[in-house]
């Protein structure tokens, strides 16, 4: 655990604030089950997304790649939720400089990557938020962008927005290795999970796995045992 004081990630993400929890077990069940998801070609650049906002996406993302980062591998997590970014928040960091910089800035230079409170964990936050994000994520830039971020990594983690509402998320798809679907337990509709696995399908996303995520039965500490 970091000593620096009390830091807005340790109160925010569970991995952190209690690693010895069933919610924080889940997320190194799932740093598993990715690694394993395809043997022959590994699994290096994964984006979260899900059918409507607020079901989880950015908590599940962040949770994840701390849980890979404390695996000993380096982490880069990339805000391309460029209508709703949220990382900057979660990890207590500026936001002036980030991806969107970055593109604008035709790549050049040094990325501005934020430390965090785990080591080998680095966050590229969304930066100024631009007036056509899909056009900014399917660039030839944004291309050249994530072979680097790629090369600089063992995993590379991108937030994007709901995909059924648009297509910022698709577009990303079709350039990762694997996407991994949040649905909320009791909550998201089943023809709306069925519409955004078939939105990511349409661009031949690898779709490696749904994420169960239950807000209201992890705030109450409501598992069943
Ligand atoms: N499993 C969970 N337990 C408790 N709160 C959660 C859980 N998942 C998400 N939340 C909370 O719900 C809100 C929305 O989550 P967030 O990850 O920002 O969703 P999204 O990125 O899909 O919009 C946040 O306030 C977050 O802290
Ligand atoms: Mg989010």
């Amino acid at each position: 655990m970091s000593t620096n004081g009390v830091h807005p990630v340790e109160t925010a993400l569970i991995t952190l604030r209690d690693p010895r929890s069933p919610a924080a077990e889940a997320y190194r069940t799932l740093r598993t089950n990715i690694q394993f998801s395809s043997l022959d070609k590994p699994i290096n650049t994964l984006l979260v997304t899900s059918t409507s906002p607020d079901e989880g996406k950015s908590t599940t993302l962040a949770n994840l790649a701390v849980t890979i980062a404390q695996a000993e591998q380096r982490v880069i997590l990339v805000d391309c939720d460029l209508r709703r970014p949220s990382l900057h928040t979660l990890f207590g960091v500026p936001n002036e400089q980030g991806l969107t910089s970055v593109i604008l800035n035709q790549g050049d230079g040094e990325l501005p990557l934020h430390a965090t409170s785990v080591p080998g964990l680095n966050l590229l936050t969304s930066g100024p938020l631009p007036p056509r994000p899909a056009d900014l994520l399917g660039s030839r830039r944004m291309e050249v962008l994530i072979e680097r971020l790629r090369s600089e990594a063992d995993m590379v983690l991108f937030d994007t927005p709901p995909v059924i509402a648009v297509t910022d998320a698709a577009v990303l798809a079709t350039r990762l290795d694997g996407v991994l679907l949040v649905l909320q337990a009791g909550k998201t509709r089943r023809d709306r999970a069925r519409e955004a696995r078939r939105q990511l399908e349409k661009v031949k996303a690898n779709i490696i796995g749904v994420v169960l995520n239950n807000a209201r039965m992890e705030a109450s500490y409501g598992y069943y045992s």
